[in-house]
């Protein structure tokens, strides 16, 4: 496959930037997530990477309403959809936005209660995040995360290449768990996203979207061969998904003296 040159990133984040959401997840997900950090403080601070346009942190702010949130993402127009977002909800007083970048966030250490983040972690490489949420979490803090992972050990080739382009590192379930423990955590829980996750606030919307991009674009083969490469990865997901999944995280940083070291 081609490497990706600007039209393409330009018709990407028309697309993107316009969805509900820049990857799986919903609002049950969440709240099931959540419900697994039993200890949580009743004002938690929490901070979630890599948030996009902020969906999940909006359902956050929602399920925590006493606590406060720095949501933190390295593009700029997410950001600013997520500033307006929580203008408009009235959020200001405890829910921040800002562009930064999740490998060293520009945020203080050892302080969070909660640390979140759905389908970005890998972007760093898993472990290396994981030792980031490791370093902003106090002792006894929670991590909770998404990350896709392999099902099966047979996925079509075009499966294989589509994850290759974006996640070349995606592991079994098994993997992420053993990195979890590896960075420090105690696994708490884990459960894979149903489908509806992936559809309601996602692929539906991104179809829709690209379909109103064929119109915008009308006469333009560059653009049309980009919203056919983009329009492959919901029909992969619609034939393909008994070989992948995404799955959520639930894990906790062990107490006592700033607890259990990361191995590098
Ligand atoms: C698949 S999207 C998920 C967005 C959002 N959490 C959601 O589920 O809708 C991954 C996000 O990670 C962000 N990202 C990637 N690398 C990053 C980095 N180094 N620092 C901060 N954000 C990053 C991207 O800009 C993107 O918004």
């Amino acid at each position: 496959m081609n490497e990706p040159g600007p039209r393409f990133w330009e018709i990407f984040f028309e697309l993107y930037d316009a969805l509900p959401r820049q990857g799986p997840g919903n609002r049950a997900c969440a709240a099931r997530a959540l419900a697994l950090c039993r200890d949580l403080p009743p004002s938690p601070a929490v901070i979630d990477l890599g948030c996009g346009a902020g969906g999940q942190t909006i359902t956050l702010a929602e399920l925590v309403p006493t606590g406060s949130i720095e949501a933190v993402d390295n593009h700029a127009p997410g950001i600013e959809r997520l500033r307006a977002t929580i203008a408009e909800r009235g959020l200001a007083s405890r829910v921040r936005a800002g562009v930064g970048d999740m490998a060293d966030p520009p945020l203080p250490r050892g302080r969070f209660d909660l640390a979140w983040s759905e389908g970005a972690l890998y972007s760093i490489g898993l472990r290396k995040a994981l030792r980031v949420c490791h370093d902003l979490l106090r002792p006894g803090g929670y991590l909770a995360f998404t990350d896709a992972i392999w099902r099966r050990e047979d996925p079509p080739p075009e499966v294989k290449a589509g994850f290759d382009l974006d996640y070349p590192t995606m592991g079994r379930l098994e993997d992420d768990l053993a990195a979890i423990r590896a960075c420090g955590f105690e696994p708490v829980g884990h459960f894979t996203l149903p489908d509806e996750a992936w559809w309601d606030d996602f692929y539906t919307p991104m179809e829709r979207r690209i379909g109103e991009l064929r119109g915008k674009y009308a006469g333009d083969d560059e653009a049309a061969a980009i919203l056919d490469r983009l329009a492959r990865e919901p029909e992969l997901h619609r034939r393909h998904s008994a070989f992948y999944a995404y799955a959520f995280f639930v894990a906790r940083k062990a107490h006592g003296r700033g607890g259990e070291r990361p191995s590098k």
